[in-house]
């Protein structure tokens, strides 16, 4: 089954999907972000779980990456497309870009970011030189092709640990170590799925110019302009993406 994890300002799929579950959220690493509802959305069954919580009250540090990823592969999910909110960093990256990276740079810390924690769960160094899945990947960007929805096909992620906006040295610092956009929920969520041998993209919509590629401070109201837009291009090519999922 496929699973459409929702970033910031994707928190439902709207009335057209039909609820058939609601899965409780404990799990033995704790309580997921929300109830997992599965049901069909256009007569694709899949599971929806919004990140960040009802009403967006967990911020990036504090989500229980682990107790989603667990409670998820627990119900039978083996493919994960995620939505995340990003910044921009490079030139082809401007507010309302769709992209679909193929790399990601972790800067987060504090996190719990394994299930291998020795002991009773194991120890296992998982391959993670490729983090996404080239399969979701594909069926993203041919989907955005056809849609004629543009779409940037790869570029690297920066993983920051938020809740703050960067500095302009940081993104500056970014920018050198090859990332392309940055973001505060990439990790350790594709490292989680990756863990559980789950198939694993990221749909990343740009939300504002990342801090100090402008010469001007990142405005919220910007940027929750910006999402609520892309995140109806983000559903649009979701919904034609989740049928060509292998069920
Ligand atoms: N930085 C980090 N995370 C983000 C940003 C940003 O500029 N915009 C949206 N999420």
């Amino acid at each position: 089954m496929l699973a459409i994890i929702g970033g910031s300002g994707l928190y439902s799929l709207g009335e057209e999907f039909e609820l058939d579950q609601q899965a409780s959220r404990e799990t033995p690493w704790g309580d997921t972000s929300a109830d997992i509802l599965i049901g069909k959305w256009h007569e694709v069954r899949l599971a929806f779980l919004p990140r960040h919580g009802p009403g967006h009250k967990i911020p990036p540090h504090r989500i229980n990456y682990r107790a989603n990823l667990w409670a998820l592969h627990q119900l039978g999910v083996r493919d994960i497309i995620a939505v995340n909110a990003v910044g921009g960093i490079s030139d082809d990256m401007p507010p309302l870009t769709l992209a679909v990276p193929d790399q990601i740079i972790d800067y987060s810390s504090g996190r719990e970011h394994t299930f291998f924690e020795g002991g009773e769960s194991g120890l296992n160094h998982v391959d993670f030189s490729w983090p996404y899945s080239a399969t979701l990947r594909g069926i993203i960007t041919e989907t955005g092709l056809e849609l004629g929805q543009p779409l940037v096909a790869c570029g690297t992620y920066g993983a920051t640990n938020g809740p703050r906006l960067e500095t302009a040295a940081e993104i500056a610092r970014l920018k050198s170590d090859g990332c392309d956009m940055v973001g505060m929920t990439g990790m350790p969520e594709a490292v989680l799925a990756r863990e559980l041998e789950i198939e694993y993209a990221c749909l990343a919509l740009v939300v504002n110019w990342a801090a100090g590629v402008e010469d001007r401070v990142i405005s919220m109201p910007e940027i929750l302009a910006n999402m609520e837009q892309g995140i109806e291009k983000i559903k649009r090519l979701l919904l034609v993406a989740a049928r060509r999922v292998p069920a």
